[in-house]
């Protein structure tokens, strides 16, 4: 591992510009694919810095290369950009500027200590042997996602280790979990129709009720959780939007649904469209009704590599201190990050964010999601110390 002895006292200097470049993200949020300031803003920011390599891998991404002082492996370090169709109710002075679009889900802080990072890391370049290639991914949170088409325009060729982070609310400020293995689920979409006969509501025996159906379908939908799949298995199958009818005294004619599935497991994935067509054929045909059904799969789980996660082990502890670390509690959220993982081995991981004194603690994608901006400076420092330790010229 180098020792960066200096490296905590060149972190500090930026650490009040990244809360600076944070809030500024903050207030001009851009939705997934419609990143056009943000990655300007990015790019000429890092056009700031000397030394680097900067391109425009898509029309709203921005990827940066520095290279070391001598050669040696390839890091990449991902952030995301965008942010969501959410309306801000915040109240501190740095709020959406842009109404009906808020960064929500703690992008705007991603950027911002990836930049942190890449300033820290231009002024240590003699200490690097290899190359860090910094990416930063637009359209996380819509499906395809940025990521697949990144990896398609090749910033992930000839990548030994990528690591990305996500600013975590489940997690207290000052913490930061790793975990080698599954860590998000794979995020799939169903989108159902069942269809009867409609009618007058107060001649339901001449109709064939898809609203009844639907209630039935519902509930036996949830049997495949609970006793089809393994209990040691994680898997969640939830109907989040469902839409029929027009009026009290009229039995409409279908009912449209859509929802999630969530699974880490290939074999329970790839079974999944199967249980619930099952269910939906069997409730449909015992009702006289018919469906269509459609699955469309999502991102890959995050899955990470025990390399990387004991590469991100040891730069949490050598930034922050043993007492930072934890396990990262897995969860069933999806995350595009896996796209890389598919390319090089990768590690994902959460640095908290929560600061309940101070009432941070609404979730990810919630109108009031606000972050303790503590956690950007630990971000920043974890960023620099991974790199530092994974192209320590001795490495090489
Ligand atoms: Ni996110």
């Amino acid at each position: 591992m180098a020792a960066p002895v200096s490296q905590s006292e060149t972190v500090e200097t930026v650490r009040e510009e990244v809360i600076g470049w944070r809030r500024y993200l903050h207030q001009h949020p851009e939705r997934s694919f419609h990143e056009e300031r943000t990655s300007q803003w990015i790019a000429d920011t890092l056009a700031g810095f000397s030394g680097l390599e900067i391109t425009r891998p898509t029309p709203t991404s921005v990827l940066a290369r520095l290279k070391g002082a001598s050669p040696g492996p390839v890091l990449a370090i991902r952030a995301d950009i965008d942010a969501l169709p959410i309306e801000e109710r915040n109240t501190h002075s740095y709020i959406s500027r842009n109404p009906g679009t808020m960064h929500a889900c703690g992008h705007d802080g991603h950027t911002a200590m990836l930049l942190g990072a890449v300033k820290v890391l231009v002024g240590r370049r003699d200490s690097l042997a290899g190359e860090v290639r910094f990416i930063f991914q637009h359209a996380e949170e819509l499906h395809p996602g940025g990521a697949e088409e990144l990896v398609k325009a090749g910033v992930m060729d000839g990548v030994d280790i990528v690591i990305g982070a996500h600013l975590w609310l489940p997690l207290e400020v000052g913490k930061v979990g790793v975990k080698a293995g599954e860590l998000m689920a794979a995020p799939d979409k169903i989108c159902i129709t069942i269809t009867g006969s409609g009618g007058h509501a107060a001649l339901p025996h001449q109709t064939v009720d898809p609203i009844a159906v639907s209630a039935q379908f519902i509930t036996n939908l949830q049997h495949v959780v609970a006793r089809n799949v393994d209990p040691l298995q994680p898997s969640v199958i939830s109907i989040t939007r469902i839409a029929g009818g027009t009026t009290h005294n009229v039995i409409p004619g279908s009912v449209e649904m859509e929802g999630t599935v969530r699974t880490f497991d290939e074999n329970l994935r790839t079974e999944m469209p199967r249980h619930i067509e099952r269910i939906l054929a069997g409730i449909t045909s015992a009702h006289g009704a018919s469906y269509t059904f459609s699955y469309e799969r999502g991102y890959r789980p995050v899955v990470n590599d025990e390399r990387a996660a004991a590469l991100l082990r040891r730069a949490v502890v050598h930034a922050l201190g043993e007492e930072a670390l934890t396990e990262a509690i897995p969860c069933m959220g999806g995350e595009d990050f896996s796209a890389y993982q598919q390319r090089a081995p990768g590690a994902f991981f959460f640095v908290g964010a929560r600061c309940e004194a101070r009432g941070i603690v609404q979730p990810h994608h919630h109108e009031c999601f606000d972050i303790d901006e503590r956690a950007l400076d630990y971000g920043t420092r974890i960023f620099v110390a991974a790199a530092l330790d994974f192209l320590a010229p001795s490495h090489g």
